[in-house]
């Protein structure tokens, strides 16, 4: 069995990303600039566009962060969005989610100007990714293409189940994974609530990647021996030992399922940390292509 070291391989794409930013800066061209909205203060949502950008910060981007209160309406919104596309000096930007329930998800990812889309969520970018054009690819799902990558995972005319279906994680990810070229050209089962035998196509699959949230779902005897193990959860769970007060757990029952896998990404260290490093690869893209358009 061997890890998929998402820590170690993010901090060696990290590390490329500052070195090209240091080049920039010795030439006196302008570094890439990511913005990040936040609205309301969620737990979670807060350590992740904390983390994305100290992030920034490392590897020598610009970053702002524009934090809106949780009774923020659709409309100012949208006018800080509009803000943020007209801004010049910001190459992408992204709005975390979840939103507030008075806010419509769907209009906020629609106005977002597509070429600063680093999160890849607009239905433009989601259609170039669908047929194949160049575009910017969701950050957790490009990670997760980087990993098998980087560990020479064979996906070629294997079966990939992909359980949830969520438009962050599952459904681009069962796209890319049935897509022609490598990592891709998998036979791909989309699995979600309404699956039945959810159990059976599981023990069939060759590679499995759970974005489902619930801990410790995927158990060692639901899976093949040697299966490709991505583990996409991430759920607090609340725990008074902890000095937090909760801990991190993934879908996976790491301990079991790890000894009869054949890769495995662990939670934390896993997926997580290369989401971030992609949304920075997308970010440094956003630039170039900014730059080009000029
Ligand atoms: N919420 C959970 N994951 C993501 C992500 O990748 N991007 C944004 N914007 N929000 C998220």
């Amino acid at each position: 069995m061997e890890i998929l070291d998402g820590k170690k391989v993010s901090n060696e794409i990290k590390q490329e990303i500052a070195v090209q930013v240091a080049k920039m800066r010795e030439k006196g061209e302008k570094v890439p600039h990511l913005a990040a909205i936040l609205v309301g203060s969620d737990g979670a949502s807060l350590t992740y566009v904390g983390s994305k950008v100290r992030s920034c910060e490392k590897v020598g981007f610009e970053s702002t962060l524009v934090k809106m209160p949780s009774t923020t309406s659709e409309l100012e919104l949208l006018n800080k969005i509009e803000e943020l596309n007209k801004n010049e000096d910001i190459d992408g930007f992204i709005v975390q989610l979840p939103l507030p329930p008075q806010i419509d998800t769907q209009k906020v990812l629609l106005a977002v100007d597509p070429d600063k889309d680093v999160d890849g969520f607009h239905p433009m970018n989601f259609g170039k990714m669908a047929l194949d054009m160049s575009t910017f690819i969701p950050a957790t799902p490009f990670g997760i293409l980087e990993l098998l990558e980087r560990y020479n995972v064979d996906t070629k005319g294997k079966h990939t189940v992909v359980i949830g279906r969520s438009h962050i994680v599952g459904r681009p990810m069962s796209i890319l994974m049935g897509r022609k070229g490598w990592p891709g050209n998998s036979t791909v089962t989309l699995t979600h609530s309404h699956t039945k035998n959810i159990t059976q196509i599981i023990s069939q699959a060759d590679i499995v990647i759970s974005a489902l949230g619930v801990p410790k779902f995927l158990k060692a005897e639901m899976i093949k021996d040697d299966a490709v193990i991505i583990d996409v959860g991430i759920t607090r769970v609340a725990d008074d030992s902890y000095e937090k007060g909760y801990y991190i757990t993934g879908d996976v029952d790491f301990e079991n399922v790890s000894k009869k896998a054949s890769f495995i990404t662990p939670v934390p260290g896993g997926v997580g940390p290369m989401t971030i490093a992609m949304l920075l690869k997308n970010t440094l893209l956003a630039r170039d292509r900014h730059r080009n358009r000029k």
